[in-house]
Protein backbone atom coordinates (compact mmCIF):
# COMPACT_ATOMS: atom_id res chain seq x y z
CA UNK A 1 0.00 0.00 0.00
CA UNK A 2 1.31 3.49 -0.89
CA UNK A 3 2.43 6.04 1.68
CA UNK A 4 -0.17 8.51 2.02
CA UNK A 5 -2.77 5.48 1.64
CA UNK A 6 -1.53 4.10 4.92
CA UNK A 7 -0.42 7.84 6.46
CA UNK A 8 -4.20 8.14 6.39
CA UNK A 9 -5.52 5.13 7.61
CA UNK A 10 -3.13 5.38 10.52
CA UNK A 11 -5.43 8.55 11.13
CA UNK A 12 -8.31 6.61 11.20
CA UNK A 13 -7.51 3.25 12.95
CA UNK A 14 -5.06 3.76 15.90
CA UNK A 15 -2.36 2.48 15.34
CA UNK A 16 -1.34 1.07 18.70
CA UNK A 17 -4.93 -0.98 18.89
CA UNK A 18 -5.76 -0.68 15.20
CA UNK A 19 -9.56 0.16 16.17
CA UNK A 20 -10.93 3.28 15.40
CA UNK A 21 -14.29 4.79 17.00
CA UNK A 22 -16.07 6.69 14.29
CA UNK A 23 -18.52 9.15 15.01
CA UNK A 24 -21.05 9.21 12.07
CA UNK A 25 -22.79 12.27 11.74
CA UNK A 26 -23.74 12.17 7.46
CA UNK A 27 -27.06 10.99 7.97
CA UNK A 28 -28.84 14.10 6.91
CA UNK A 29 -27.86 13.55 3.46
CA UNK A 30 -30.73 11.45 3.16
CA UNK A 31 -33.23 12.18 6.18
CA UNK A 32 -32.61 15.87 6.96
CA UNK A 33 -32.39 16.90 10.08
CA UNK A 34 -32.49 14.18 12.05
CA UNK A 35 -34.08 14.10 15.74
CA UNK A 36 -30.81 15.52 17.74
CA UNK A 37 -28.81 16.01 15.08
CA UNK A 38 -31.09 19.32 13.94
CA UNK A 39 -28.01 21.87 15.09
CA UNK A 40 -24.95 19.39 14.19
CA UNK A 41 -22.02 21.93 15.56
CA UNK A 42 -24.37 21.88 18.92
CA UNK A 43 -24.43 17.83 18.39
CA UNK A 44 -21.16 17.58 17.41
CA UNK A 45 -18.60 20.07 19.15
CA UNK A 46 -18.53 17.97 22.90
CA UNK A 47 -18.22 14.70 21.15
CA UNK A 48 -15.24 15.55 19.21
CA UNK A 49 -12.67 14.43 21.85
CA UNK A 50 -13.58 11.41 21.94
CA UNK A 51 -13.78 10.05 18.68
CA UNK A 52 -11.13 8.73 16.62
CA UNK A 53 -12.67 9.95 13.04
CA UNK A 54 -15.94 11.93 11.84
CA UNK A 55 -18.02 10.58 9.18
CA UNK A 56 -19.92 13.65 7.52
CA UNK A 57 -20.74 15.11 4.59
CA UNK A 58 -18.83 18.60 3.24
CA UNK A 59 -21.92 20.40 3.99
CA UNK A 60 -21.33 19.63 7.64
CA UNK A 61 -17.86 19.59 7.60
CA UNK A 62 -17.19 23.63 6.13
CA UNK A 63 -20.65 24.80 8.67
CA UNK A 64 -20.76 22.76 11.51
CA UNK A 65 -16.46 21.70 12.37
CA UNK A 66 -13.84 24.20 12.83
CA UNK A 67 -11.03 23.59 10.65
CA UNK A 68 -8.26 24.23 13.37
CA UNK A 69 -9.33 21.01 15.07
CA UNK A 70 -7.21 18.30 14.46
CA UNK A 71 -10.22 15.60 14.31
CA UNK A 72 -9.64 13.22 11.10
CA UNK A 73 -12.43 13.20 8.90
CA UNK A 74 -14.34 10.69 6.58
CA UNK A 75 -15.87 12.87 3.30
CA UNK A 76 -19.56 11.36 2.27
CA UNK A 77 -19.16 11.20 -1.12
CA UNK A 78 -22.74 9.51 -2.20
CA UNK A 79 -25.71 10.67 -2.00
CA UNK A 80 -28.47 12.23 -4.17
CA UNK A 81 -31.57 10.11 -2.90
CA UNK A 82 -34.33 11.06 -0.03
CA UNK A 83 -36.14 9.41 2.90
CA UNK A 84 -39.51 10.43 0.96
CA UNK A 85 -37.88 9.85 -2.73
CA UNK A 86 -38.59 6.70 -4.82
CA UNK A 87 -35.51 4.83 -3.84
CA UNK A 88 -32.81 5.31 -1.22
CA UNK A 89 -30.43 2.97 -3.35
CA UNK A 90 -30.55 5.78 -6.30
CA UNK A 91 -27.14 7.37 -5.20
CA UNK A 92 -24.78 8.68 -7.25
CA UNK A 93 -21.32 10.66 -6.14
CA UNK A 94 -21.75 13.77 -4.60
CA UNK A 95 -18.59 15.05 -4.82
CA UNK A 96 -15.19 15.33 -6.42
CA UNK A 97 -11.27 13.86 -4.88
CA UNK A 98 -10.65 17.93 -5.61
CA UNK A 99 -12.86 18.78 -2.77
CA UNK A 100 -11.79 15.88 -1.04
CA UNK A 101 -8.32 17.09 -1.07
CA UNK A 102 -9.34 20.78 -0.28
CA UNK A 103 -11.00 19.48 2.88
CA UNK A 104 -8.08 17.60 3.92
CA UNK A 105 -10.08 14.23 4.22
CA UNK A 106 -8.35 11.47 5.50
CA UNK A 107 -10.93 9.37 3.66
CA UNK A 108 -14.07 9.33 1.39
CA UNK A 109 -17.21 7.10 2.14
CA UNK A 110 -20.20 6.14 -0.20
CA UNK A 111 -22.75 3.43 -0.21
CA UNK A 112 -23.02 0.58 -2.02
CA UNK A 113 -26.50 -1.01 -2.07
CA UNK A 114 -26.39 -4.78 -3.01
CA UNK A 115 -29.30 -6.69 -4.44
CA UNK A 116 -31.40 -3.33 -5.50
CA UNK A 117 -32.02 -2.24 -8.88
CA UNK A 118 -29.51 0.43 -8.09
CA UNK A 119 -26.84 -2.68 -7.58
CA UNK A 120 -24.45 -1.92 -10.72
CA UNK A 121 -24.23 1.81 -10.69
CA UNK A 122 -23.27 2.09 -7.08
CA UNK A 123 -21.00 -0.89 -7.46
CA UNK A 124 -19.23 0.59 -10.41
CA UNK A 125 -19.12 3.86 -8.63
CA UNK A 126 -17.70 2.60 -5.90
CA UNK A 127 -15.10 0.75 -8.86
CA UNK A 128 -14.54 4.78 -9.89
CA UNK A 129 -13.94 6.22 -6.39
CA UNK A 130 -11.06 3.28 -5.19
CA UNK A 131 -9.57 4.02 -8.96
CA UNK A 132 -9.06 7.51 -7.82
CA UNK A 133 -8.54 7.12 -4.73
CA UNK A 134 -5.53 5.09 -4.91
CA UNK A 135 -4.16 7.76 -7.66
CA UNK A 136 -4.29 10.54 -5.13
CA UNK A 137 -3.46 8.26 -2.00
CA UNK A 138 -7.19 8.17 -0.25
CA UNK A 139 -8.90 5.36 1.24
CA UNK A 140 -12.45 4.77 0.27
CA UNK A 141 -14.56 3.33 2.78
CA UNK A 142 -17.79 1.21 1.57
CA UNK A 143 -20.98 1.01 3.37
CA UNK A 144 -22.67 -2.49 2.71
CA UNK A 145 -26.53 -0.25 2.77
CA UNK A 146 -29.53 -2.04 3.12
CA UNK A 147 -31.95 1.21 3.14
CA UNK A 148 -35.63 0.52 4.77
CA UNK A 149 -34.95 -2.99 4.62
CA UNK A 150 -33.28 -3.53 8.38
CA UNK A 151 -34.32 -7.14 8.11
CA UNK A 152 -31.73 -8.10 5.44
CA UNK A 153 -29.04 -7.62 7.85
CA UNK A 154 -27.86 -11.32 8.06
CA UNK A 155 -24.59 -12.64 8.04
CA UNK A 156 -25.01 -14.64 4.38
CA UNK A 157 -26.13 -11.24 2.90
CA UNK A 158 -23.75 -8.69 4.54
CA UNK A 159 -20.67 -11.45 3.55
CA UNK A 160 -22.02 -10.86 0.11
CA UNK A 161 -22.00 -7.57 0.42
CA UNK A 162 -18.66 -6.83 2.30
CA UNK A 163 -16.53 -9.10 0.28
CA UNK A 164 -18.32 -7.89 -3.01
CA UNK A 165 -16.80 -4.16 -1.71
CA UNK A 166 -13.55 -5.67 -0.98
CA UNK A 167 -12.95 -7.17 -4.01
CA UNK A 168 -13.61 -4.10 -5.80
CA UNK A 169 -10.69 -2.11 -3.89
CA UNK A 170 -12.15 -0.86 -0.81
CA UNK A 171 -9.83 -0.01 2.03
CA UNK A 172 -12.00 -0.71 4.72
CA UNK A 173 -15.99 -1.57 4.69
CA UNK A 174 -18.56 -0.42 7.28
CA UNK A 175 -21.52 -2.30 7.43
CA UNK A 176 -23.75 -4.42 10.57
CA UNK A 177 -23.25 -6.22 13.45
CA UNK A 178 -25.42 -9.79 13.06
CA UNK A 179 -25.25 -13.77 13.93
CA UNK A 180 -22.62 -15.06 13.00
CA UNK A 181 -20.82 -11.96 12.42
CA UNK A 182 -17.30 -13.66 12.79
CA UNK A 183 -18.11 -15.41 9.14
CA UNK A 184 -18.71 -11.85 7.56
CA UNK A 185 -15.25 -10.77 9.07
CA UNK A 186 -13.56 -14.49 8.05
CA UNK A 187 -14.43 -14.22 4.34
CA UNK A 188 -13.45 -10.21 4.04
CA UNK A 189 -9.94 -9.51 3.29
CA UNK A 190 -10.12 -5.50 4.70
CA UNK A 191 -11.11 -4.43 8.01
CA UNK A 192 -14.46 -4.57 8.90
CA UNK A 193 -16.06 -1.46 11.07
CA UNK A 194 -19.90 -2.20 12.35
CA UNK A 195 -22.71 0.91 11.93
CA UNK A 196 -25.29 1.17 15.03
CA UNK A 197 -28.02 1.48 13.41
CA UNK A 198 -31.73 2.82 15.00
CA UNK A 199 -31.34 3.62 18.22
CA UNK A 200 -31.51 0.01 20.65
CA UNK A 201 -33.31 -0.32 23.47
CA UNK A 202 -30.96 0.39 26.17
CA UNK A 203 -27.54 1.75 26.45
CA UNK A 204 -25.91 -1.60 27.24
CA UNK A 205 -27.40 -3.02 23.83
CA UNK A 206 -25.09 -0.36 22.44
CA UNK A 207 -22.05 -1.67 24.04
CA UNK A 208 -23.13 -5.62 24.04
CA UNK A 209 -23.14 -5.03 20.32
CA UNK A 210 -19.83 -3.05 20.17
CA UNK A 211 -18.69 -5.89 22.55
CA UNK A 212 -19.45 -8.07 20.50
CA UNK A 213 -18.76 -6.72 17.29
CA UNK A 214 -15.00 -6.38 18.22
CA UNK A 215 -14.57 -9.50 19.67
CA UNK A 216 -15.49 -10.98 16.24
CA UNK A 217 -13.61 -9.32 14.67
CA UNK A 218 -14.28 -6.13 13.73
CA UNK A 219 -11.54 -3.29 13.45
CA UNK A 220 -14.05 -0.92 15.40
CA UNK A 221 -17.37 1.43 15.27
CA UNK A 222 -18.98 4.00 13.34
CA UNK A 223 -21.78 5.02 15.39
CA UNK A 224 -24.46 7.87 14.95
CA UNK A 225 -27.71 7.52 16.37
CA UNK A 226 -26.98 5.27 19.67
CA UNK A 227 -24.38 7.70 20.48
CA UNK A 228 -26.01 11.06 19.72
CA UNK A 229 -29.90 10.24 20.53
CA UNK A 230 -28.44 9.03 23.76
CA UNK A 231 -29.37 11.79 26.57
CA UNK A 232 -26.13 11.64 27.62
CA UNK A 233 -23.86 11.85 24.56
CA UNK A 234 -20.49 11.86 25.69
CA UNK A 235 -20.57 9.55 27.96
CA UNK A 236 -22.14 6.98 26.23
CA UNK A 237 -18.86 7.89 23.12
CA UNK A 238 -16.72 7.32 26.25
CA UNK A 239 -18.11 4.30 26.98
CA UNK A 240 -18.27 3.06 23.63
CA UNK A 241 -14.63 4.16 23.17
CA UNK A 242 -13.86 2.10 26.60
CA UNK A 243 -14.91 -1.07 24.63
CA UNK A 244 -13.35 -0.58 21.31
CA UNK A 245 -10.18 1.20 22.57
CA UNK A 246 -9.22 -0.07 26.16
CA UNK A 247 -11.18 -3.89 25.95
CA UNK A 248 -13.25 -3.03 29.09
CA UNK A 249 -15.74 -5.21 29.36
CA UNK A 250 -19.81 -4.52 29.02
CA UNK A 251 -20.44 -3.91 32.64
CA UNK A 252 -17.19 -2.19 33.33
CA UNK A 253 -17.91 0.12 30.15
CA UNK A 254 -21.58 0.34 31.62
CA UNK A 255 -19.87 2.00 34.85
CA UNK A 256 -18.12 4.37 33.43
CA UNK A 257 -21.45 5.61 31.58
CA UNK A 258 -23.80 5.42 34.50
CA UNK A 259 -20.64 7.45 36.44
CA UNK A 260 -20.41 10.17 33.59
CA UNK A 261 -23.86 10.07 33.35
CA UNK A 262 -24.38 11.71 36.44
CA UNK A 263 -20.87 13.99 36.58
C1 LIG B 1 -26.04 5.51 6.92
O1 LIG B 1 -25.77 5.11 5.81
C2 LIG B 1 -25.26 6.55 7.52
O2 LIG B 1 -24.19 6.68 6.68
C3 LIG B 1 -24.76 6.39 8.95
O3 LIG B 1 -23.49 6.93 9.01
C4 LIG B 1 -24.66 4.99 9.46
O4 LIG B 1 -25.89 4.35 9.37
C5 LIG B 1 -24.12 4.91 10.89
O5 LIG B 1 -24.91 5.53 11.79
P1 LIG B 1 -25.86 4.76 12.79
O6 LIG B 1 -24.97 4.19 13.86
O7 LIG B 1 -26.78 5.81 13.31
O8 LIG B 1 -26.57 3.68 12.04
Amino acid sequence: MQWGLKNRLSRIFNPETGRTVMLAVDHGYFLGPTRKLEDPRATITPLLPYADALMLTRGILRNCVDPEGAIPTVLRVSGGASIIGPSLAAEGLTTSFEEAIRLNVSAVTMSIFVGTEHERETLLNLSKLVDKGEKYGIPVLAVTAVGKELEKRDARFLSLCCRIAAELGSHYVKTYYCDDFEKVVESCPVPIVIAGGPQLDTFKDTLQLAHDAISKGARGVDMGRNIWQSDHPVAALRAVRGVVQENMKVNEAFELFESLSKG
